[in-house]
Formats: structure tokens, sequence, C-alpha cells
């Protein structure tokens, strides 16, 4: 396994290109079920979790060619063509190394009329059920049965009659699913207290470019009218909000001055007006963001909530940040029950951070000190090298398999900043 070795202290300052969203590539992708003409997507980022999702498809027989990419490109265009299925089954030993693959559930089941998937399991910051995906399922009329470990849905023979689902709490997946889903229904359908994150607006998007007819996008309350078939097409995966929030952090703890390249401001309402807050400068424009941050760094009261409240996957980033900020800062982490994993790695580092429940306390300024971490979770990790950036001396982080599940080519896109950045073989 590799490690990185950082050595802190360097201001950043230049251009980082930002890559497309994972979180909108991972639902993107299972869209090709839905239809036997290719599909194909441009800016997918090349990251662990894209590769094994391609590959969980391939398991039902859908080809997918990769279009011509030269290795210093960011990202690449897949195309993706489910013409005909061999399989509608996705493995435990698959479903487990990757939990977003119970993304494949809703738009097998609305193309094939069946579709058995493992239950994914919990994961480092919670045991995240997926009680809501199979409600919405039911209410546009599958059949869900639990059996040895697995989701078996089943549509009634003419088809998933389609209907109503009111969600108890937002879920962006169990959105996603319900939209895959309706969007082949024999009639239409109704999303209420929907998710509205931004990839979710890619979802729709992407949807209604294959033909379906979706109402309120954007919105909490989705109508979708259900359609015979749809049909293929090409599309551009949006930009990764939380990796530009992750290096505008990045950039902020080294009092740096970096342009994120491609990043999308109004994706990210609720992180640049925490950064503001902490006292980082932010200015965007159609292109990009720039970010700068050369005055002293103010304590901050933080609350994640589902979109447009502050991200839940930038809790840890921002964490880090505050550890440098004077005062005292309050960060309530609503959405995951064990999603401070970061805190005793940072302690390590020697920030001082209380968590009580959900609740962390971080007093700062500290001088933060290079340290062996380890890393746990995708944003936990990237909180430990955004640390690692402003430390004293040397942080190594280990097990990068985390990192690497959701940042494309981290420590290159570092070194173009001038970040003292490394990636060695983990002896
Ligand atoms: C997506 O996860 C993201 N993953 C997560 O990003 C992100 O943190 C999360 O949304 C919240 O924004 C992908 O898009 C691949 P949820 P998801 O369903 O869909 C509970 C990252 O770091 N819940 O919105 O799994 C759940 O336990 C990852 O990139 C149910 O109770 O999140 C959680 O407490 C981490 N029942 C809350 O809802 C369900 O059926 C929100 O989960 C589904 C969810």
């Amino acid at each position: 396994m590799d490690k990185l070795i950082i050595r802190g202290g360097n201001r950043l300052s230049g251009t980082i290109p930002i890559s497309g969203a994972k979180n909108a590539a991972l639902t993107l992708i299972p869209c090709a079920l839905l239809t036997e003409e290719p599909v194909t997507l441009r800016n997918l980022p090349r990251l662990a979790d894209i590769d094994g999702f391609q590959h969980l498809m391939g398991q039902f027989g859908v080809a997918h060619t990769i279009q011509g990419q030269r290795p210093e490109d960011f990202g690449r265009v897949v195309t993706l063509e489910a013409t005909r299925l061999t399989g509608t089954v996705a493995p435990y030993e698959l479903v487990r190394k990757m939990r977003a693959s119970i993304l494949v559930l809703g738009p097998m089941l609305a193309r094939m009329g069946e579709a058995t998937v493992s239950l994914p399991g919990g994961c480092a910051i919670g045991n995240r059920p997926i009680d809501l995906h199979l409600k919405a399922l039911e209410a546009f009329g599958a059949h869900i049965e639990l059996a040895q470990g697995y989701v078996k849905a089943s549509a009634p023979d003419g088809g998933l009659p389609g209907g109503d689902f009111d969600f108890p709490i937002v879920s962006v997946g169990a959105t996603e699913n319900a939209l895959m889903a309706a969007v082949l229904c024999n009639g239409t359908s109704r999303l209420i207290n929907a998710a509205r994150e931004p990839e979710i607006v890619d979802l729709c998007r992407l949807l209604t470019a294959m033909g379906a007819e979706i109402e309120g996008i954007g919105t909490s309350e989705l109508t979708i009218h259900g359609a015979k078939r749809l049909h293929g097409a090409t599309y551009r995966v949006m930009p990764d909000r939380i990796e530009a929030g992750s290096y505008a952090c990045a950039a902020a703890i080294t009092g740096g001055d970096v342009r994120l390249e491609g990043a999308e401001a109004e994706d990210m309402g609720s992180t640049l007006h925490a950064l503001r807050n902490i006292g980082v400068e932010i200015e965007s424009d159609k292109k990009g963001i720039d970010v700068r941050a050369n005055g002293p760094l103010k304590a901050h009261n933080l609350t994640t909530a589902p979109f447009p409240g502050l991200a839940t996957d930038m809790q840890a980033q921002l964490m880090s940040l505050l550890t440098r900020a004077e005062g005292t800062s309050v960060l309530k982490e609503t959405i995951f029950e064990n999603r401070f994993m970061h805190v005793p790695e940072l302690a390590r580092m020697g920030a001082d951070i209380e968590t009580e429940g959900r609740t962390a306390i971080v007093r700062g300024p500290v001088n933060l000190t290079g340290a062996e971490v380890m890393a746990t979770d995708l944003r936990a990790s990237m909180s430990l090298v955004i640390a690692g950036l402003a430390a004293e001396g040397e942080t190594t982080v280990r097990r990068l398999y985390h990192l690497d599940r959701g940042y494309e080519r981290l420590e290159e896109k570092l070194q173009l900043v001038g970040a003292d950045i490394e990636r060695v073989g983990d002896d």
C-alpha cells in the first residue's frame, strides 16, 4: 500500500484543475442500464470508485469503451452500452467494496423488471441503511424481499406503475435510486422532500437528455412522467464541489492564493460562505474560483445539513482549517452518526478538539506538528492531508486507498501549486 509524505509549511499558489464529481458520476453511470443505446459520459474522474462501478456494470454485460485519453489528462470519456443485459445480480464481493453499487437497484429493476443487489452494509462513518431506497421503490409498485443478505426487487408483469413517496428524511442515494426507477414507470411519480444536492440536478439533466420528463428539477418536489423507453445521450459530468472545497481549505490553511479551475461556485454556496466567515477571500467567475488567505483565520460555528446547507462531506476538511483559526469553533454533524474519525488523528498533530456525540469543539490557533497518521474514511483522510500541509515537519498518511476513492491524482494536483508532497510505496 502507498503512503503520502508531506512536508508542511509551503504556501500554496497557482492553479488546480477540478475533476468531474465522483458523487455525480456514481449515479450517472448506472443510468446506462435504462437504455439499449450508448450513453457517453465526459469529464469522468479517474478514481478507484469509478473503475469499481464500471467493473460492476461489466458483470451485467454492459460494455464500456474509454475514448482517447493521454496519461497527463485529468478525467476521461467513457461510453457505456447496455444493449443486452446478461445478468441482474450485483454480488456481495463487489457491493461490499463500494456501497454506491446499491444505485444499480432502481435502474435495473425499471429496465429488467427484477434486480438482486447485495445489502451494502455499513462503513466507517455510519451504518448507512437503505430502507428509504426500498420504501420508495415499493411506493412505485415494486415487490421487495430481503433474503441471505440480498435485496430482491421485482416489478409486476406490466412494469412498475409508479406512485408517490414522501421522504421522512432527505436521502441523496434514495432520491437517486427512486429517480432512476421512476423514469421508466408506466405512470407519473412524485418524490416529496427529495434531496436537492447538485449531483441530483446533474442526474435529472442526464435523464432529461435521455428523453425522461422530470418537473421541479433542483427543488425538493420532483414529478416524473414515466416513459416507455429512453434513448442514449452524451453528457458532461459536473465539477466536483467537494474536491474543490477540499483544495480551498488546503489553500487557506497555508495562507495561499489558489485558483480552482472549473469549480462551480453556485454548487458550493454554503462552503464558500463558511470560508468567507473564517476570513478567507473568495472570488468566483464563470470558469472557476479564486481562494486567497493572507489574514488571520477566525473561529466560526458550522452545522452540516442537506443541500443547500453545509455539506457533511466538507466537515472534516473545514475542521482542519479551524484548528488554525483564532477562537473556539463548534461543529455539529447532523447527517452521519460517526463522522469524527479524523479527530483523534488531528489531535496527534497537536489539534485541540473535544467531541461530545455529534458535536466537536475546536480551539485555536494551535501549531500543528507533523506525525504518522492513518486514513480511516475518504474525507477524514483529506482533512489529515490539509493539516499536514500546514504542520511543522513531516506528516505520513497511510492507507491511501481511502483517498484514491475520491481524489483524482491528489499529490500531482497539490504539487502543481507548490506543496512538498510525494507518494511512496509503503515498505
Ligand atoms: C451520499 O451518500 C454521498 N455518497 C455521501 O458522500 C454524502 O455524504 C451523502 O450523500 C450526504 O450528502 C454518494 O453520493 C456516493 P444519504 P448517501 O442517503 O446517499 C440516512 C463521500 O464522502 N439514510 O443522503 O449514502 C443515512 O444513514 C460520501 O463522498 C437512511 O436512514 O447519503 C444518513 O444518516 C460519504 N436510510 C442520511 O440518511 C436510507 O435509506 C443521509 O444519507 C438512506 C439514508
